[in-house]
């Protein structure tokens, strides 16, 4: 039986850094995953160029069931300093928008990152390798696993969330948890596309494709962002990050024209006015929008003097509160993130040790933290790893 100081089940970005981290401090370390291929999740984040921080990162961008959890690991490990680690290994980046950090060239920068970062922490690597069981022990845990059974005082879970199963995602730290006594918050797709009952949609299934920019409220949620027209539902950034907030049965709010008084402009164009309606708000809205919501209220076709104030109040305010009722979402098949996981009410927000199991740590997406998009969640990775190499 191999003896080390820590072990680390999950060579993601909490997983590495982690290891990473409490390799340098001189502690023993051994890290373990199951995938063949090193870091799936981080070489297709961002679309390639992983949106690796975002510089506004704060407790207010994240959601769980224990909202201040995140607060000290966030402010004990920020952007700033992943970022000094980026520019000390030469890494080019740029802010897209919104405080969001990508890299210049491709994410396999920030994977090479985590590997040099493990090399000079001396981290002992396993891969692939099969996690069989879990033991506690006296004094610390034990593992087997296909390439023999290995003990630490310290076991830290960093097995991510259960989005895209087909790249290695698994609901194992979930399990973990569970077995040790440890309450879940039910896990579920975030980050996700919003799909709606064929019969519902078919209306709007002619529209994939469109995009604008609306206002887009759901709950507590609230975002501007663009929103994209699928065969499906929606998509884009502001339905990712709307998902978050959206359980089943809850109604959507969207503004077309955010920030735009529509009734007040339609009144004032009407003023003798010879334009079709369909003229006058398709300078506003996306033309096959514009033409699908005219017909649709027997509007199209028809001259905006001829239209009544009524009616026009009554087109302004559809069109700025929109209310849709999904009925599903593409799942962990098409999410980006998982919501939900370890209930952080069982943590410790300090060092990420389970407070009745002592030396058992977790970090990552598997913990009920969720961040929105635009680099928040690597923000937790990184965050909550360097709290957990701290402690162990
Ligand atoms: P992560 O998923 O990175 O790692 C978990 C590791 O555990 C994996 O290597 C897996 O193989 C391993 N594992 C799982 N089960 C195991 C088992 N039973 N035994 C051994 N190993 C096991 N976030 C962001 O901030 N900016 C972005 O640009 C993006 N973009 C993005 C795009 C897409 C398409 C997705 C799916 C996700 C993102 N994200 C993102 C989210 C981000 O990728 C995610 O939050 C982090 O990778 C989470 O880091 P973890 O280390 O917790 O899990």
């Amino acid at each position: 039986m191999a003896q080390y100081d820590v072990l680390v089940i999950g060579a993601g970005a909490a997983g590495m850094y982690c290891a990473a981290l409490a390799g340098q401090r001189g502690r023993r370390v051994l890290l373990i995953d199951h995938a063949t291929r090193l870091g799936e999740k981080i070489r297709i984040s961002g679309g390639g160029r992983c949106n690796f921080t975002n510089l506004h990162a704060s407790p207010a961008q994240y959601l769980s069931d224990n909202p201040h959890y995140c607060r000290s690991a966030l402010a004990r490990h920020t952007p700033q300093d992943f970022l000094k680690r980026v520019r000390h290994h030469g890494i080019r980046w740029f802010e897209k928008h919104k405080g969001q950090l990508f890299c210049e060239d491709s994410s396999q920068r920030i994977i090479d990152l985590l590997q040099a970062e493990c090399d000079d922490g001396r981290v002992d690597w396993r891969m692939p390798c099969t996690v069989t069981a879990v033991t506690p022990e006296a004094g610390g845990w034990a593992i087997a696993t296909d390439q023999g059974t290995f003990e630490a005082p310290s076991l830290v879970v960093a097995t991510g969330g259960m989005a895209i199963p087909k790249i290695g995602a698994t609901d194992w730290g979930l399990r973990l948890a569970k077995q040790q006594g440890l309450p879940l918050v039910s896990p579920r797709p975030a980050l996700v596309p919003l799909t709606f009952a064929r019969e519902d949609w078919a209306p709007f299934a002619e529209l994939a494709g469109v995009a604008l920019e609306v206002m887009l409220r759901c709950n507590e949620g609230e975002f501007r962002e663009d929103l994209l027209l699928t065969h499906r539902g929606l998509s884009g950034p502001a339905i990712l990050q709307i998902s978050s907030y959206w359980q089943h049965g809850d109604e959507l709010v969207v503004d077309l024209l955010p920030e735009q008084d529509l009734a007040a402009l339609l009144l004032e164009a009407k003023q003798g006015s010879r334009q079709q309606l369909l003229t006058v708000l398709s300078q506003l809205l996306p033309r096959r929008l514009t033409e699908l919501w005219l017909q649709r209220h027997d509007l199209l076709g028809r001259a905006l003097a001829e239209v009544s104030d009524k009616t026009l109040r009554q087109l302004a305010h559809g069109l700025q509160h929109w209310v849709l009722r999904p009925d599903g979402s593409e799942g962990f098949r098409k999410a980006e993130v998982m919501r939900g996981g370890v209930d952080t009410r069982a943590l410790d927000s300090r060092t990420m040790m389970a407070r009745e199991r002592p030396g058992l740590y977790f970090i990552g997406e598997v913990v009920d933290v969720t961040g929105w998009l635009g680099g928040y969640n690597f923000q937790w990775a990184w965050s909550s790893a360097f709290a957990a190499a701290q402690a162990v």
